[in-house]
C-alpha cells in the first residue's frame, strides 16, 4: 500500500515551491562540480541530454523538466516518497515515467549518500532519458522487469539494472567514458571509475553480468563495458530472458574478484589482490 499522501502508483506531488534558496545554491554547488568532472569522463550524449535539458539554475521543477524530456522521447519525471516497491517501479518505466525523489542531500552529505536523492535521481538518470535509444532501452528494462517477477528472477534482472543503468562504461573512439547514474552523481567515482588502477573492467556479457552480485556500500570493484547504446539494446531486447533465467539457476553466482575464461578483460584491476580472495576459483575453470 502507497503511504496516504501517495496516489495509487506511489507518486506525489514534488512541491517545488517548498525548496529554499539554500536548497537551490546545494543542487547548483553539485550540478557545477560534477559538469566540471565529467567533461571528458561522461559520455557525449548524457553531455548533451545536460545541455538539453537546461537544469543548471537549481533544483528542477518536475513538470517542467519532463515538458522538455516529453518534446525529445516521450519521458516524464514524476516524484515519489524516496524507495518504492519493484512492480511499481517498473510499472513507472514500461509507461515512460522516471520515478524521482524529491528530497535533496544536507550539507554534510555532499560526497557521500546512504539513499538516493533528487539529485542522484534527476542529474544522475534524466540526461540520457533524451537519447532515444537509451530512452527505449529503460522502457524495455522496465517491461523486462515486470516479466522477471513472474518468473521470480528479479535480483538477477536487478544486476543488469545495476551494471548498466547505474554503474555501465561504455566505449568510445576516445576511450572509456562514463553513463551510468551512480557514477556520474559521485564526486568520487566519477573519477575511479576511470582512472583508479584498482577495479576490474569487463566487456559487457548479458549472462555474466545476471551472475554477479553488487556491493551496495563503497566504490565498485567491477565494472561493465558496453560496445554502444545499440548494442547494449540489441542484447537485452532480442534476448528471450525466460530460457536465460532457467539456465541461471543452475549456475552459482560469481563473485567479484571471480574471472571466467569466457571473459573479455579491459583492465584487469588489482581487484581481490589486497583482500586475499583467490582470482579465479577452481569451481570456474573449464572443463
Ligand atoms: N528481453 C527481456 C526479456 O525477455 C526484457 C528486457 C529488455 C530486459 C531490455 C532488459 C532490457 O525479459
Ligand atoms: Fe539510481
Amino acid at each position: 500500500m502507497p503511504p496516504p499522501d501517495a496516489a495509487a502508483d506511489w507518486t506525489i506531488p514534488q512541491r517545488w515551491d517548498a525548496y529554499t534558496p539554500q536548497h537551490h545554491a546545494r543542487w547548483r554547488f553539485l550540478y557545477d562540480r560534477q559538469l566540471r568532472l565529467l567533461s571528458g569522463r561522461a559520455v557525449p550524449e548524457f553531455l548533451e541530454g545536460v545541455r538539453l535539458l537546461d537544469m543548471g539554475e537549481g533544483v528542477p521543477d518536475f513538470a517542467r523538466l519532463s515538458e522538455r524530456l516529453a518534446k525529445r522521447t516521450g519521458w516524464h519525471v514524476v516524484a515519489v516518497p524516496g524507495l518504492v516497491p519493484e512492480d511499481v517501479f517498473f510499472h513507472h518505466l514500461a509507461h515512460r515515467r522516471f520515478p524521482a525523489g524529491t528530497f535533496l542531500r544536507g550539507p554534510h552529505e555532499l560526497d557521500y549518500l546512504e539513499a538516493p536523492d533528487v539529485f542522484h535521481d534527476v542529474f544522475g538518470h534524466v540526461p540520457l532519458l533524451t537519447h532515444p535509444v537509451f530512452a527505449d532501452y529503460l522502457q524495455a528494462y522496465g517491461q523486462g522487469g515486470l516479466r522477471s517477477i513472474r518468473f521470480g528472477a528479479l535480483d538477477k534482472l536487478a544486476r543488469l539494472y545495476w551494471y548498466t543503468v547505474e554503474f555501465g562504461l561504455i566505449a568510445t573512439p576516445e576511450g572509456l567514458r562514463i553513463y551510468g547514474a551512480g557514477i556520474l552523481s559521485s564526486a568520487g567515482e566519477s573519477r575511479y571509475a576511470l582512472e583508479s588502477p584498482i577495479p576490474r573492467r569487463l566487456a559487457f556479457d548479458l549472462e555474466r553480468v545476471m551472475r554477479t552480485p553488487y556491493r551496495i556500500d563503497s566504490f565498485q570493484d567491477l565494472y561493465f563495458v558496453i560496445a554502444s547504446f545499440d548494442d547494449l539494446l540489441e542484447r537485452t531486447l532480442r534476448t528471450d530472458f525466460a530460457p536465460l533465467y532457467a539456465r541461471l539457476e543452475a549456475l552459482p553466482d560469481l563473485s567479484v574478484t571471480d574471472l571466467l575464461p569466457t571473459d573479455r578483460i579491459i583492465e584487469a584491476g588489482r581487484t581481490g589482490a589486497a583482500s586475499g580472495h583467490p582470482t579465479c576459483s577452481p569451481a570456474l575453470l573449464p572443463n
